[in-house]
């Protein structure tokens, strides 16, 4: 446990302009960003697999029947993910979440992303919302980690409603719930 932990500081602040951490999520963060995720959920897109932390916490939570797609854009992180996590609901994508749309056609039941959208390009970031709004179901979520309160405009633009909830960790999570609200 302690060597996967240091593992995975020694990974995050090697590649610190991208991953934009110098650890992984705190289990606090896992917990209310996949709070939108319940029993009705079928498909799933993961932004920012990292080390695969969220990615294990979205797969306890997704029924027999579901699937999830996890795009992370550093190859090496993704080959650790294959050893760590074997299991046939997931597909991990070597790709940026801008372009998802190439591997997931159908509709998305959640977006539950920590790709650090502060470090990004905004036109980056906003064709990726652009993309999932357009993707995702009516009445479901897309939810971001973040830790600032000060970007919530970048996703009231293009959702109907966000509801930004904190969680408890060093430092501070902030959890943006996005809906789409109508067709
Ligand atoms: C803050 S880390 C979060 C990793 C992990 N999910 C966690 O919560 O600990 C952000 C991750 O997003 C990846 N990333 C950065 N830009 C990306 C993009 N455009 N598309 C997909 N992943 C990206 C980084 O390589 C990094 O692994």
């Amino acid at each position: 446990m302690a060597n996967t932990f240091l593992k995975s500081v020694v990974d995050f602040t090697k590649n610190v302009k991208t991953t934009g951490a110098l650890y992984q999520t705190s289990k606090q963060i896992e917990k209310e960003i996949c709070s939108k995720i319940d029993q009705e959920t079928k498909i799933v897109v993961e932004f920012g697999t990292g080390l695969g932390n969220i990615t294990q916490r979205i797969l306890d939570k997704l029924p027999a029947d579901g699937k999830l797609y996890s795009f992370e854009v550093q190859a090496e992180f993704l080959e650790d993910v294959k050893a760590l996590i074997q299991d046939d609901r997931l597909v991990l994508i070597n790709d940026g979440a801008q372009n998802f749309d190439k591997y997931v056609t159908e509709k998305v039941d959640c977006f539950i992303s920590s790709i650090p959208v502060t470090l990004i390009p905004k036109e980056v970031v906003m064709l990726a919302l652009e993309k999932s709004y357009a993707a995702l179901k009516v009445g479901k979520y897309f939810c971001q980690v973040l830790y600032s309160p000060f970007h919530k405009k970048k996703f009231s633009a293009v959702f109907d409603e966000v509801e930004i909830k904190t969680a408890a960790s060093v430092p501070l999570g902030f959890i943006h719930h996005c809906q789409k609200i109508t067709a």
